[in-house]
């Protein structure tokens, strides 16, 4: 119940931020950037009453301006230094993960695409890369270099994590439909489509 409240608050507060309401009016649609929180933009997305169409969403990600492909590959083993192949998303991931990778990139990291910082013990030296490996025992990151370097865990003081190299709001222009478009042509991207 008390979700519901929050839901509905934060889509009135988007609504008004977005100047919906006066768009009818032919009044121009200025957005200032600093308007989309992260929770208001999902809440205003994640509208369960859009039911997405693949196909649109295809064009969406293949013609649109969105800039996915900048990064990504839908090609199966084609994980790239930018990003992570999207090949099989939709076989490896839900519809809520998918759209929580879009609205909020650095809420969860693709494995291998975590940008850390370690604090080493007894020293000032600080080591920044992708945490490829994250054991009991030891880590392994690749640093910037591209060089993969082993920490064993007892010499390590702090790990931060910091932002992923995907933007936030790339997706803040497009309608609650458009939206739901797109996440419904990610989901259709089983490890059995191949583009
Ligand atoms: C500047 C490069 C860049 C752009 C542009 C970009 N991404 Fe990403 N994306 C990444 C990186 C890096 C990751 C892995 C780190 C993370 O999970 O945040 C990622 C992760 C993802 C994931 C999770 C993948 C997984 O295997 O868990 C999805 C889904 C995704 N992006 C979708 C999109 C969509 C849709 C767009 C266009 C609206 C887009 N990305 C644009 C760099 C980018």
């Amino acid at each position: 119940m008390i979700w519901r409240v929050i839901f509905a608050m934060l889509l009135v507060a988007t609504v008004t931020l977005l100047g919906i309401g006066s768009r009818g009016r032919g009044e121009v649609r200025s957005v200032p950037r600093a308007a989309f929180t992260s929770n208001a933009e999902a809440a205003a997305h994640q509208d369960s009453s859009h039911e997405g169409n693949a196909d649109r969403g295809q064009e969406l990600f293949l013609l649109g301006n969105l800039a996915c492909r900048a990064c990504h590959s839908l090609k199966p083993g084609d994980d790239r230094e930018s990003a992570p192949s999207l090949f099989g998303i939709g076989s490896r991931a839900t519809r809520e993960e998918i759209e929580r990778s879009i609205l909020e990139p650095s809420a969860e990291f693709a494995p291998g695409y975590k940008n850390v910082t370690i604090f080493l013990l007894g020293t000032e030296e600080a080591l920044s890369g992708r945490l490829l490996i994250d054991s009991a025992d030891y880590v392994i990151v690749q640093d910037y270099a591209g060089d993969e370097i082993r920490i064993e865990r007892s010499k390590i003081k702090t790990i931060e994590v910091g932002i992923s190299d995907m933007p936030n709001g790339l997706t803040q222009y497009l309608t609650p439909q458009q939206f739901a478009d797109l996440v419904a042509f990610l989901m259709a991207l089983t490890t059995s489509q191949e583009y």
